[in-house]
């Protein structure tokens, strides 16, 4: 029998298969960490609630900036390499935030997270149907989790955002594809960038991939301008839409963060006002990088000097 070509886009959470783990739930978080004085605050850090103010950077960084940028940049990747390193099963999100928070003011960077906006820890840690935002806590991983640490530091007056999906123990297939695909889909999307193209063409190709793959996008959470802020004014959706038609120029400096679902990208929120959730409780993950666009492309400005980053380092599970 002759294959048929599909003609329809791909069902996605059609919840043909069950959710198979216990749903995640909010454990203790640990009291606020201390940054040392000597410790240079973004100003939203000096602001009650950790509000910042309107986004007033240009979309391109200056050529000092750029140079602090790969610097800072190069430091949020060793940290989160570092922090894969570490990670263990049995092993708390809290403890993943200490060292995290220990080896930013270490460095000499502040942890972005810290008090952005009230968010009360140093490094956001999401696990298995947490799509984003997931508040260090007292849970511990337990062997076929999934796990997103999503480092960002602030040294030299700019902020390195980076964040990867690490398998713990012994993930199931369907794990195993969500975390292989949708870390394909963020260089999907890298692949487009250059001076001149549209930002639409980032999502067009994360969207292409997601579907291709069977898998849903998130679309309450997107990529951004960062730099001197955390979040500037430029939105870098991971779906498609022709009106995203703002052009790419270079120096621009931006993050491609896609999340991906095995069911339905509906978005559910903990009373906790940050911690995002899958509303069928089904998985999803999530990578990132922090980029300048050139004229040839994209230059990724979160990789060690030596041009590593966790995504290609942690590719299996760790235990
Ligand atoms: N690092 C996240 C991002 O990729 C933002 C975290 S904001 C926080 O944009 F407040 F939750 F830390
Ligand atoms: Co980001
Ligand atoms: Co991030």
């Amino acid at each position: 029998m002759a294959k048929r070509k599909r003609r329809v886009a791909p069902t996605v959470g059609a919840g043909s298969i069950a959710v198979s783990h216990p749903p995640v739930q909010p454990g203790l978080v640990s009291s606020r960490r201390v940054v040392p004085a000597g410790v240079e605050r973004p100003p939203y850090a000096l602001m009650p609630g950790g509000e910042p103010h309107p986004p007033t950077s240009s979309p391109v960084r200056t050529r000092e900036e750029l140079e602090a940028m790969r610097r800072t940049g190069a430091l949020a990747a060793e940290i989160l390499i570092a922090t894969c390193e570490h990670v263990r099963v049995g092993m708390t999100s809290d403890a993943i935030d200490r060292f995290v928070h220990d080896a930013s003011v270490a460095a000499g960077a502040y942890p972005s997270p810290l008090g952005y906006r009230g968010f009360p820890k140093s490094v956001c840690t999401s696990v298995n149907e947490v799509i984003c935002h997931g508040i260090p806590d007292s849970r511990r991983l337990a062997s076929g989790d999934i796990i997103n640490i999503d480092v960002t530091v602030y040294r030299e007056g700019v902020h390195g955002d980076t964040s990867v999906t690490l398998m713990i123990g012994e993930p199931d297939d369907h794990s195993r594809r969500l975390v292989t695909e949708t870390r394909v889909a963020l260089y999907e999307g890298i692949g487009t960038v250059v001076a001149g193209a549209q930002v639409s063409d980032i999502g067009r190709a994360i969207q292409n991939h997601a579907f291709k793959h069977n898998l849903g996008v998130v679309r309450e959470f997107i990529g951004h301008g960062v730099g001197t802020e955390f979040h500037s004014g430029l939105q870098v959706p991971h779906y498609y839409d022709r009106r995203h038609s703002t052009v790419l120029a270079e120096g621009m400096t931006f993050t491609i963060e896609p999340m991906l679902t095995l069911g339905s990208p509906q978005v559910d929120m903990w009373d906790d006002g940050w911690t995002a959730v899958t509303v069928d409780g089904r998985r999803t993950a999530q990578f990132e990088h922090t980029l300048v666009c050139t004229p040839n492309g994209a230059e990724i400005l979160t990789q060690t000097a030596a041009g590593e980053c966790a995504h290609e380092l942690f590719t299996e599970p760790v235990d």
